[in-house]
């Protein structure tokens, strides 16, 4: 997720651009850069880093127009580097693009550009755009409405050209928002009404499949077949802070919100449904590199140690390979027993995690490859690992990690598909069904999404609560524990997360109406076992929150409240589960009053042992 903003009108571009940059800073902050028409010339200023230091270039090299785009990036394809910062031209320096997305066959048509003699610049996606509206004729309109036939993908852009240098074209192709902003002394673009709200609050957002052109005189949005749209822009009604969280009064709940599209992400482009197959080449894990591979080792921490465990249980049971889960900071220290071949993956949101980076470097000083699950593209661990699997859950602000974790266990399932379709161990046809599981979960996190409602209630019932009991079995034990980890470190209520099977030998001590339980009973394998536990908590005045399925009619009488999930098959089904785990903690923390965004005593990236 990356931000991009564009300007004509009677002010100066160059400054104007720059401050609406700074309110998109949360949507990238790896990278940025401006574009402007300067006296007939296309200029571009681009920084790795923060937008200081594109603020820094742009006092040394002032740039001047009346007509500019700028970006923020959130990089996906292409380390942070200024190389690879936003405007990316053509190669006469005639245009320029800024873009938002990811376009999906741009190996494809960068090798088809190559082979006309187009000259990249770039390790980008993105640089395929102004050499394909480079390759077509006519008006800046016209070529861009030709090259965007041969995109795939989803993707927001904004160009400028030197041609036409008071004009922008802006267009918008699957999930990535963009705007026009209706100002008394110009028209804005912009991904996110937030960045331009100190210059009007007029604003007309983008559909699918829409161009708009701006110029000076007006703005014309027109669909990519070329026919007109006529529709007025609306009022936006909050200031620039609220915007920035879309309207949600926190990061952490918009980043819940925002797991549908992160999931979609993180497998588009990657997965063919009919063939069952997963290509994840940028991994580099095939034929030898994988026949090589005995064992397994996840190393990680916090939540990510959390995915690992459920990796544990996709990995075994589909590649049918003895996988190990160790925490990053005493694996580092334990003299692990590893080899050339044991496969190494190491999960981070961050990728700058200081233990997850000692395992790292623990793991390759005895020669074993290491695979990298991270959200952060050029970040240490990216660098340091042979191969990397990027979610793609955007940014995350909020320092309770949610996005980031159901991708990571989409990244795991994605992962343990590849490899045992390549071992053999998982026919076609399964992996059709699996794959075509996972292609429906965004659809059933939407719908608990729209029944979140219920889960303030039993936010409630947590606030005033000591010490909050999780439990679940199997796959869902380490859900146990993310639950808790969610309660504990925004709400600061203690909790802990157990094998259910595990309780009778111990903390079935801390049962009484005090100590409410949140019971993870999906239908399964292991729904009878988890049943019986939650019958020994009631035998003891127990209250139970139980996350059950769908149609499950015997818990109603078994639990005090039941939050419905619905039905996937049992691998993917941690991806569902956690989705309430997170809402319920959410609510129990804003209850209670808490900074849920920036918790105490808590850092986004852990980047000291
Ligand atoms: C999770 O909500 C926490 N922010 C924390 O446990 C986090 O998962 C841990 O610090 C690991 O971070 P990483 O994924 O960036 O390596």
């Amino acid at each position: 997720m990356c931000g991009i903003v564009g300007y004509v009108g009677e002010r100066d571009a160059g400054p104007v651009l720059l401050d609406c940059l700074k309110r998109l800073e949360y949507r990238g902050y790896d990278s940025a850069g401006v574009g402007v028409i300067q006296e007939g010339r296309l200029e571009l200023r681009r920084s790795a880093g923060k937008i200081l230091e594109l603020e820094r270039v742009m006092e040394q090299r002032p740039l001047h127009g009346r007509a500019g785009i700028a970006h923020t990036r959130w990089a996906t394809h292409g380390r942070p580097s200024a190389a690879n910062a936003h405007p990316h031209s053509d190669c006469a320096s005639s245009l320029a693009v800024v873009h938002n997305g990811i376009i999906e066959n741009h190996r494809s048509l960068r090798r088809a550009l190559e082979s006309q003699g187009h000259r990249f610049g770039s390790e980008t996606d993105t640089e395929v755009i102004p050499h394909l509206i480079e390759s077509r004729r006519g008006s800046i309109e016209a070529a861009t409405q030709e090259a965007v036939q041969e995109l795939e993908g989803d993707y927001a852009l904004g160009i400028i050209s030197r041609r036409e240098p008071e004009k922008l074209v802006a267009v918008r192709s699957g999930g990535p928002p963009l705007s026009v902003g209706f100002a008394p002394d110009g028209f804005f673009l912009t991904s996110d009404a937030s960045a331009i709200l100190p210059y009007t609050r007029e604003v007309l957002s983008l559909e699918e499949g829409e161009m708009a052109v701006l110029s000076r005189e007006g703005v014309r949005l027109v669909t990519f077949g070329g026919r007109a749209v006529d529709r007025p822009p609306t009022r936006v009604p909050w200031d620039a802070e609220t915007a920035q969280k879309g309207g949600f009064p926190h990061f952490m709940l918009k980043e819940i919100w925002e797991q549908p599209r992160a999931i979609r992400d993180t497998w588009g482009g990657r997965v063919d449904l009919e063939a069952g197959e997963v290509r994840l080449a940028e991994l580099g894990l095939e034929g030898e590199a994988l026949a090589r591979v005995r064992r397994i080792v996840l190393v990680a921490c916090g939540t990510s140690w959390h995915a690992s465990l459920v990796g544990k249980h996709v990995l075994e049971s589909l590649c049918r390979i003895p996988v190990e889960v160790d925490v990053a900071s005493e694996y580092r220290y334990r003299s692990p027993i590893v080899d050339p071949w044991t496969l190494t993956i190491a999960i981070s949101q961050s990728g700058e995690t200081a233990d997850t980076l000692g395992a790292v470097r623990e793991s390759r000083a005895r020669q074993s490859m290491v695979v990298a699950i991270c959200n952060v593209v050029g970040s240490t661990l990216a660098r340091e690992a042979d191969g990397v699997l990027y979610t793609h859950a955007g940014p995350e602000i909020g320092v309770a990690s949610t996005k980031a974790f159901t991708t990571q266990l989409v990244a795991l399932d994605l992962l343990a598909i590849h490899m045992a379709r390549a071992k053999g161990t998982l026919s076609p046809e399964a992996a059709r069904t699996l794959l075509h599981e996972l292609a429906e979960i965004p659809c059933l996190v939407e719908d608990m999404l729209g029944r979140a409602e219920g889960l303030r209630d039993l936010g409630a019932a947590l606030r005033s609560s000591r010490s909050v009991l999780y439990l679940g079995r199997g796959i869902q034990y380490p859900l146990a524990l993310e639950g808790a980890l969610k309660l504990k470190e925004i709400s600061y209520i203690h909790a802990e997360g157990y094998p259910a099977g595990e309780m009778k030998h111990g903390p079935i001590a801390l049962i009484d109406r005090a100590v409410p339980v949140v019971a993870i009973a999906p239908q399964g394998r292991l729904y009878e076992k988890t049943l019986s536990n939650i019958e020994e908590v009631r035998a003891r005045d127990g209250r139970v929150i139980a996350l059950a399925s769908e149609d499950d009619r015997e818990i109603a009488g078994k639990a005090d409240h039941v939050f419905r999930l619905p039905r996937t098959s049992e691998l993917l089904m941690p991806i569902l589960t956690a989705v309430p785990l997170q809402l319920l903690a959410y609510y129990a923390a804003v209850l209670r009053g808490c900074d849920v965004d920036q918790p105490r005593n808590l850092a986004k990236s852990v980047t000291v042992e």
